[in-house]
């Protein structure tokens, strides 16, 4: 018999690998703030180091983690730290950190309450948290997904068997390609990843009906086509460019006495109920029939963790459940709601993270963020540069002169290290988007950024 890696049936070098893996992640965690945001240009061409062919022997496990730390840690972008504003990027606030340790340590398959007591309990636990922080409706239950496309998937998923099912088709037995149509709107400024989410579930990218939208991307309450009980309608809570909402309050009750499903994504800017400063904003996504979002956006909850919300469970559940004798049929099985059988324990670390923060914590993260934004708005504003968006939450664009300025002053700022923005297009105006996302940006943060965002764009003039 070949010696195959005997040190992986051992505790005691288990031990000691995780003991070095904890020492690497502190080092790292504790170098954060004093690195570049993006790796240096040597960093990335070192992962050379770990491309090579499988090796055909074991190796310790204690030299993958030193390879890891030495060559992975210094290509990793730094988007754990507090200046790093691409995308809609949060970091991970320390316990849900921890959980995720824990969580790997468990190694538990959250598919069936019989695989995971604990995993399904909490997931369950934090699914109602979640509901009742964004003000949705009691009774509504849901899953958690790798992230909110697919939060998006699962809603749809739902509407799209709600809406035929009324029909007299069985849409996840039948297929679609002889059912009654069901048309889908959209606002002019949906997420891409939405429209992705339509295309899976066979309702089609282009087959969508658009809505004309304002100047901040808001579908206009005006402009809706005829809703009715075929209709799937699509609200955008927190628009990735501006942060904008969808009037909601004012479009859902019509939506819903004409017998439409309303689908909304809040990949982040629902979080804005959490807050009774911002909660105004959010006003009206709670009569939607299904919700999609992020914890692993402005919550800090870490990657991965969408949430996929509905008002009756059950359609949800129609849509994603899965039969065989071999598995469970009981009551409140994750796996019967979700698109995955097998499936990370991801609600664990989403338990940690609110169990940490408390409503209070929330509620903080929106307003410290948002407030945030402002500084940087009204910061570049009076440097001369032209903010593109209202500036509602934690989002902001900005104008450093033509579409080549902008785009010059995003690269130079990207490449000098001190914080990271992306680029965007809105309205036909080239912009840096900065999206204030993680729990640990300081005051202190967002003025050294923003003097290195001047810096560029001066130089770059
Ligand atoms: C409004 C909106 N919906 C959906 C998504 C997709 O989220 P994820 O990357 O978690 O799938 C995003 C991402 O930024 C978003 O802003």
């Amino acid at each position: 018999m070949p010696a195959v890696a005997p040190h992986l049936t051992q505790s005691a070098s288990r031990i000691g690998v995780l003991d070095q893996a904890a020492r690497a992640a502190r080092e790292y965690l504790d170098g954060v703030d004093a690195r570049t945001v993006t790796p240096a240009p040597a960093a990335v061409e070192a992962l050379a180091g770990l491309c090579g062919p499988l090796p055909a022997s074991p190796t310790d496990p204690e030299e993958i983690v030193r390879l890891l730390h030495e060559l992975g840690s210094p290509a990793t972008v730094a988007n754990t730290g507090g200046r790093y504003f691409g995308f809609v990027n949060g970091g991970s606030v320390p316990a849900a950190m921890a959980a995720a340790w824990l969580v790997s340590a468990w190694d538990q398959n959250a598919a069936f309450r019989v695989q995971s007591p604990v995993a399904c309990a909490l997931e369950e636990v934090a699914l109602g948290w979640v509901s009742e922080l964004l003000g949705l409706p009691r009774g509504c239950g849901g899953a958690l997904t790798t992230g909110a496309t697919m939060a998006n998937f699962c809603g749809l998923a739902a509407a799209r068997h709600a809406l035929l099912e009324r029909a007299g088709w069985d849409a996840e037995n039948d297929g679609l390609f002889a059912a009654p149509p069901i048309t889908v709107v959209v606002g002019d400024e949906v997420h891409p990843s939405l429209v992705k989410a339509l295309g899976l579930l066979g309702l089609g990218r282009r087959r969508v009906v658009s809505v004309p939208v304002d100047g901040q991307g808001r579908m206009r309450a005006d402009a809706l086509p005829h809703l009715d009980e075929r209709t799937v309608l699509c609200l955008e809570a927190g628009n990735v460019n501006t942060g904008a909402f969808d009037p909601a309050a004012a479009i859902c009750p019509a939506a819903r006495a004409a017998g439409a499903w309303v689908h909304a994504d809040g990949a982040f800017g629902i979080w804005a109920a959490a807050s009774p400063e911002y909660r105004h904003l959010a006003q009206g996504f709670e009569l939607a029939d299904s919700w999609a979002t992020d914890a692993h956006k402005w919550p800090n909850i870490g990657y991965d963790c969408g949430i996929a919300l509905v008002r009756e469970p059950a359609t949800l559940r129609a849509a994603m459940s899965i039969q065989a004798p071999y598995l469970q049929q009981g009551e409140r099985e994750p796996s019967h709601f979700s698109p995955e059988l097998s499936r990370r324990a991801r609600g664990v670390e989403l338990w940690a993270g609110l169990r940490s923060m408390g409503r209070e914590g929330v509620a903080a993260i929106v307003e410290r963020t948002s407030s945030h934004a402002r500084r940087f708005a009204e910061g570049l504003r009076a440097a001369g540069y032209e903010i593109l968006n209202d500036v509602v939450i934690n989002q902001v664009m900005v104008s450093f002169g033509s579409a080549e300025q902008t785009l010059r002053t995003t690269a130079r700022l990207q490449a000098e290290g001190t914080c990271w923005c992306g680029s965007t297009v809105w309205h036909g105006r080239t912009a840096m988007r900065i999206s204030v996302s993680n729990w640990a940006t300081s005051e202190d943060d967002v003025d050294r950024c923003l003097a290195a965002m001047i810096r560029a764009a001066r130089e770059s003039a």
